[in-house]
């Protein structure tokens, strides 16, 4: 058994019990380690509310969940009439319940703009590859868990939407008409489907969620922050102080739980906005046919998934046969300027035009909508592999080329276009427009190894760049 340590002589009452705590349990470790002497880089901005603002938002969720569920019935013959008893009946019910659907599209604003900081910043780079991918983790986990909560209040939407992309899942090569019954628990989505919904969206998917931010800020922890420099503030070479502290940074408290609070000030004014003044957000937070209940007999003229999935749905819908075509001619050109133009050995290049003449042949064998959704997946999945496609020299934005700024710029408007048109009927031009935006899209991070490394970078700084204020 390790020693017990005494309490200072004269310790208050307070100072004995945190004593007899840290004796039993690491507190004032885990404090320090986490918080109190978590050095952070001076230098943060504004993008560096949203990491806090991310655990705000999960936080807020989880409680008006729990306050949901007391009244909430999984059962489809009277899951709409309970949220009506919530919106109408319950004292507070309409606050809890506009909180938490305005907190779903909180939830994605936050982190698209917490990961479009990791993307400007490097800060997916070495030694914080581990973040990001637990960061990719959590996206997919978020996209499971606002898909599920989506069906619960058994509207139009609900319903129609879940049939279309659980449908989806049909197209899977072998397995995909039984992956299909296993997701909906039946031949149409019904009852059994909103019962295992219910389940995964209340508790299994927010256990995985909250284990995974655990993981991913133990992991941004070990190597620490990142900053807009991209400059390592603990790196062997770093300027320390005479206790080992890094001279440009600053403990997390008290210097960035009061920053963060600014942020959390700014948020919750566009938040409560929103709830009281507009939470349905023209259709976009609250679709309208979502008010009238399902029903299983009348097909909504026009079902689009709410905004946040719409830029992946975009590229569902682009993938046409006549795109999987031009996705075969990208793919054979690209082995053929590998074999005349590539680095590797005679062997390799040999392999790399196998390969490609068996995903041509793939890619020919199973039908359009099955590559569709493997588009679709796959546009979450590729994040994942940035740490590996970004060879640039430099991790920050601000001592790149100039025109990687462009690259940047016309990769959001690209997403934001895809997004747009997601919402939209499908249209002639509208397909067109998402089939270049898809090409985009994965062109932007395939390409990455070569692009990122052209240009003329500016000389980054040894010390963060800092002005008092
Ligand atoms: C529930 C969702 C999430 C929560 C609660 C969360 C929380 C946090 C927090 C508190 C930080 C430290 C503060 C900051 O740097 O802003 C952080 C950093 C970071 N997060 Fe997340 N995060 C979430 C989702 C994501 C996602 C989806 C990604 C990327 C795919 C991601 C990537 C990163 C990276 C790369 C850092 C380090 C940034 C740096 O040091 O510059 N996070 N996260």
């Amino acid at each position: 058994m390790a020693e017990l340590k005494q309490a200072p002589a004269g310790a208050s009452a307070g100072e004995k019990l945190l004593n007899w705590v840290d004796n039993r349990f690491p507190a004032t470790k885990l404090w320090n380690e986490h918080v109190g002497e978590y050095y952070a880089p001076k230098n943060f901005n504004f993008w560096y509310f949203f990491g806090s603002l991310a655990l705000l938002v999960l936080v807020i969720q989880i409680v008006t969940g729990i306050f949901l569920v007391m009244n909430y019935k999984p059962d489809a013959a009277l899951a709409f009439a309970s949220v009506e008893y919530i919106m109408r009946d319950v004292p507070w019910g309409w606050l809890i319940r506009y909180m938490h659907s305005t907190g779903a599209s909180a939830f994605f604003v936050v982190v698209y703009l917490h990961m479009y900081r990791g993307l400007i910043y490097g800060s997916y780079r070495t030694p914080r590859e581990l973040v990001w991918i637990f960061g990719c983790l959590i996206f997919l986990c978020l996209m499971a868990e606002a898909f599920m909560g989506y069906l619960l209040p058994w509207g139009q939407m609900s319903f129609w939407g879940a049939q279309v992309i659980i449908n989806l899942f049909a197209a899977v090569p072998f397995v995909g008409p039984d992956l299909a019954i296993l997701i909906r628990g039946d031949y149409v989505v019904g009852d059994a489907t909103l019962n295992r919904f219910f389940s995964l969206h209340v508790i299994a998917v927010p256990l995985v969620l909250l284990g995974l931010v655990v993981a991913h800020i133990i992991a941004l922890h070990e190597v620490g922050s990142n900053n807009p420099d991209g400059v390592e503030i603990k790196g062997p070479n770093a300027p320390k102080d005479a206790n080992g502290h890094p001279l440009d940074g600053v403990p997390f408290h008290p210097y960035y739980s009061v920053h963060d609070l600014l942020g959390v000030g700014g948020f919750l004014f566009c938040f409560t906005a929103v709830i009281f003044f507009m939470p349905e957000f023209g259709g976009y937070f609250l679709e309208f046919n979502n008010f009238i209940p399902a029903d299983p007999f009348k097909t909504p003229s026009h079902i689009a998934p709410v905004w946040y999935f719409t830029p992946f749905y975009s590229m569902l819908r682009a993938t046409t046969d006549q795109m999987v075509t031009v996705l075969c001619v990208i793919v054979g050109v690209a082995a053929i300027l590998n074999l005349i133009k590539g680095k590797g050995d005679g062997k390799t290049k040999v392999a790399a035009l196998v390969g490609a003449a068996v995903l041509i042949g793939l890619l020919k064998t199973f039908e359009a909508k099955f590559w569709g959704v493997a588009v679709m997946g796959g546009a979450v999945v590729i994040l994942a592999g940035l740490p590996w496609f970004d060879k640039s020299p430099v991790k920050s934005i601000r001592y790149r080329p100039d025109w990687h700024k462009i690259v940047y710029g016309v990769f959001v408007v690209n997403f934001v276009i895809l997004g747009y048109l997601g919402v939209q009927p499908p249209s002639e031009i509208g397909n067109i427009v998402s089939q270049v935006g898809t090409l985009l899209y994965f062109g932007f991070f395939v390409l990455m190894p070569f692009w990122s490394q052209i240009g003329k970078f500016k000389p980054v700084p040894d010390r963060v760049t800092f002005k008092p204020h």
